[in-house]
Order: structure tokens, then C-alpha cells, then sequence
């Protein structure tokens, strides 16, 4: 395969298809999008997120479990709702997580708060809001929440988060389950833990839970985490008389973004399976990309075409600020011209970059791609997670704009700020006059 290609795989891809020489999301041309709202603007595909949940979904079917999407790869409202539409539960890392998920719709039964740094209001406000667990990383963090929860006169569901020490194989930065990373209760120091927690008046010990990483691609990691983690439970089980009742497996399904397949689905559903025979309780999952990468795009319009004498560089106006991911991951993103491009046009290899003053700023490097010419639109793929959740305002660019998609309607999701609307939370200190 290469660039020019469509990616193969399911059919879930579909929610972004050429059509009559342009690309549509779903039924909708992306240039009536883009005269519309403007670029750069992320573009979701409401079928897409649809069918990925119900697909993940049912390779747990026969098995007690709870899908608590990871809100951290997309918290807009509208994708959250989509989703607890489905029966989806949360998994939150901060209180804007948590009222982002209440605000959607997800019953606070189906909550999960995750995070080696919570704060006492944070916890506050999970346990006022009655959350299923609070996935707990370290001794400090259990003694603290057992007071947040016992001054409230409540008792805190806990699933302590062991690090079960397997490397996910993934990049540096989003792998989780070594003991170089922060990430976890390391094993051998657990069954300690779990006997303080057993120990504290606020805190009920309820499960255990991990996550080795994000992107993984290979199920090989998740099968020797899920031993550790089902032999740990057991221990805890028949040696030290906790009463364990869930076992989070948490998330990193990887998609397909260039050359590596996505993560096998269904072997790692069997994966869990098989760790789990005869765990009486539910198995609660976390995912995030995997529900929501291939849902979204960034429609972006290339505003030049600069020729040097070593590169080509096309301009957009989207940048890192929006999506980040190239520069911050040295990421793939397949980037396409949203008019279909001509059988038997040459290929040309360019740096897509944004307009942010810096090198850094790419989108994609030396990318062989279909010749486009400024005014074009193009469409970035994969970019419906860990895309518009971690854009920034970066050189004061606005906030682009969130479209759903469905069928043949769509609708602007969050709106693009106004200029006013960016610089409105600042002030000058009352010693600088204002000048008018
Ligand atoms: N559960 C926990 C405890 C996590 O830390 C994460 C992700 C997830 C679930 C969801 O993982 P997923 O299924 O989405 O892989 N910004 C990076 C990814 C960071 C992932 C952080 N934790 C990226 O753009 O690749």
C-alpha cells in the first residue's frame, strides 16, 4: 500500500469516500462543509462512531462487561452522546472530564476516574456525583481519597491500577507499563497496597485495573498484562480474602494509520476471554482511538504551493496547534485532495506544513501525495482522536470548528470562537493603564 491508496481495511472507512470525484463524509460533499463553516474544521462521522462502538461491543458479548470510553481521545459532547447513546460508560481523568461525560448523558454509574494526580476537589466532585470506581496509581492517592470520601460519609469504589511491567511496544511517549513510567502500582508492591486499602474507612477495594499503553498493534503485550493481572487478582482473591468484583483491561487499541494493521480485534477480545475464565466479575474496557481515529478528519485548504530548491512545501491553513500529533509523536496522518484525483497523475513528494512560525510545525515530511494547488481542499484522516482534544490556540489561532456528519445532515458540534471570544479572559494588572 502506499499513500495514494485507499487504506484497506473495514468498511467503517466508508464514512470517508470519494463519490462522484469528491470526498464525502457519509452523504455530505467536504466542500459544502468547508463553504459553509470554514477551514480548518474537524469533520465526524456519526455512523462511523456508531459502528465502531457497537463492533467493540459485541466481541465482549457473553461477558459481563462495561465500555467506558476514554473521553481524553475526543470529549466533545456530541461524540460522548453519541456514545451513551449506546450504553457506553466514561473513563475520566480530571472534573472537566467528569462533567463533560454527566453533561452528555453517561450515568455516573458507568464512570471511571483514572490519573496518577488527583486533586482532593476532583475527588470531591466524583464522589458527589456517585461514579462506579476511581482507578487509584499510588498509596498516597488512596489515603487521600479514603479522607475526601469518609468526610463526606461516603465509601469510595477503588480499582487499585497495577503496572504489570510489559513493555507495550509502542512510542515512548504513550507507553505506560514499565516502572520507568509513572503509571501504576508496581506489582510487587500491591498486595501491600490493596491490604492498606482493605484498612481505610472510606475506601471499599472493588477491582483492579491496568493500562500498558496506547497505539498497540500487537495483542502479544495485552496477553502477558492480562495474565499478571487476572494471577495478582486471584492471589488477592483466595489468599488475602478481597472481594474483588471488576478488572479493568483499560484501552490502546491501535487503528491503522500507515503501515502497521490495526490490533486484532477479535484475538484480543479472545485474549481477555481467556485470562478472565471464571472471573466472577465484569470486565471493564477503556478504549479511546479505536473508537473514534477513523471517524474524523481535518478538512484543511491548502493557501500555497512554495518551491524551494531542496522541497516543495504545501501551505495549509491548518497547523499543529490543531493537530499535533506529526509533530509532537513524529505521527502519520494520510493526508488526501478532496477532489479525486486524475488516474495517472503524477505523484509528488511535498512537506505539508501549516503557517505557525515554526519547523516544527509539519503535518506531514516528504510525503508523496497527488499534486494539489492552492484553493484545494484536503482532507487529513485518522484524526478524530487525540486531534481537536489536544488543539491549542498557538500563534492565536482560533479553535477550528467540530462538524457531525450524519447521513445526509450535519451540524457544527462546537463552534468556531470569535476573537473577542479568545482574548476575553485576559486583563491588564490594575498598575498598566489602558491604553485607548
Ligand atoms: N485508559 C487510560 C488509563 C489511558 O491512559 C488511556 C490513554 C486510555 C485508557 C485510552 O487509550 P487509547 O485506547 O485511546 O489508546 N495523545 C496520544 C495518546 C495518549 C494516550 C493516553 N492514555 C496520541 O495522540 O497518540
Amino acid at each position: 500500500m502506499n499513500e495514494l491508496s485507499p487504506p484497506p481495511g473495514p468498511a467503517l472507512r466508508d464514512g470517508f469516500a470519494y463519490r462522484d470525484g469528491t470526498m464525502h463524509a457519509e452523504d455530505v460533499p467536504l466542500p459544502v462543509i468547508a463553504d459553509e463553516i470554514g477551514t480548518p474544521c474537524w469533520v465526524y462521522s456519526q455512523a462511523v462512531l456508531e459502528d465502531r462502538f457497537r463492533t467493540f461491543d459485541a466481541a465482549f458479548a457473553g461477558i459481563p462487561h462495561l465500555v467506558c470510553y476514554a473521553l481524553k481521545a475526543n470529549s466533545n459532547q456530541a461524540v460522548i452522546r453519541t456514545f451513551a447513546e449506546l450504553g457506553a460508560g466514561a473513563d475520566i481523568v480530571s472534573e472537566g472530564e467528569l462533567r463533560r461525560a454527566l453533561a452528555a448523558g453517561v450515568a455516573p454509574e458507568r464512570i471511571v476516574f483514572a490519573g496518577v494526580g488527583k486533586t482532593a476537589p476532583e475527588m470531591a466532585a466524583a464522589v458527589a456525583a456517585g461514579i462506579l470506581q476511581f482507578n487509584v496509581e499510588s498509596e498516597p492517592e488512596l489515603e487521600r481519597l479514603s479522607a475526601v470520601a469518609s468526610g463526606m460519609g461516603r465509601v469510595a469504589q477503588v480499582a487499585l491500577r497495577v503496572n504489570p511491567d510489559v513493555d507495550a511496544g509502542t512510542h515512548a511517549k504513550i507507553t505506560t507499563g514499565t516502572p520507568e513510567t509513572k503509571f501504576g502500582i508496581e506489582l510487587d508492591q500491591a498486595r501491600d497496597v490493596a491490604a492498606r486499602a482493605a484498612a481505610l474507612p472510606g475506601i471499599r477495594l472493588a477491582g483492579l485495573a491496568m493500562h500498558i499503553g496506547s497505539q498497540l498493534t500487537s495483542v502479544e503485550p495485552y496477553r502477558a498484562a492480562f495474565g499478571r493481572l487476572v494471577g495478582f487478582a486471584r492471589t488477592l482473591m483466595s489468599e488475602d480474602g478481597h472481594r474483588l468484583e471488576r478488572l479493568d483491561l483499560g484501552g490502546g487499541l491501535g487503528v491503522h494509520y500507515r503501515h502497521a494493521p490495526p490490533v486484532d480485534l477479535p484475538a484480543y477480545a479472545a485474549a481477555a476471554r481467556e485470562a478472565l475464565a471464571g472471573f466472577p466479575g465484569t470486565v471493564v474496557l477503556e478504549p479511546g482511538r479505536w473508537l473514534v481515529a477513523d471517524a474524523g478528519i481535518l478538512l484543511a485548504r491548502v493557501q500555497y504551493v512554495k518551491r524551494g530548491s531542496l522541497k516543495t512545501f504545501v501551505i495549509l491553513d491548518a497547523a499543529m496547534n490543531d493537530l499535533v500529533r506529526p509533530a509532537m509523536y513524529d505521527a502519520w496522518h494520510p493526508v488526501r485532495p478532496v477532489a479525486e484525483p486524475r488516474p495517472g497523475a503524477e505523484p509528488v513528494t511535498v512537506d505539508v506544513v501549516g503557517p505557525i512560525c515554526e519547523s516544527s510545525d509539519v503535518i506531514a515530511t516528504a510525503r508523496t501525495m497527488p499534486p494539489v494547488e492552492p484553493g484545494e481542499l484536503v482532507a487529513i484522516g485518522v484524526a478524530g482522536a487525540y486531534g481537536a482534544v489536544m488543539s491549542s490556540i498557538y500563534n492565536s489561532r482560533l479553535l477550528a470548528p467540530e462538524v457531525m456528519v450524519r447521513g445526509g445532515d450535519f451540524s457544527v458540534v462546537r463552534a468556531r470562537p470569535s476573537y473577542d471570544e479568545m482574548i476575553a479572559h485576559e486583563r491588564l494588572a490594575p498598575w498598566q493603564t489602558r491604553r485607548t
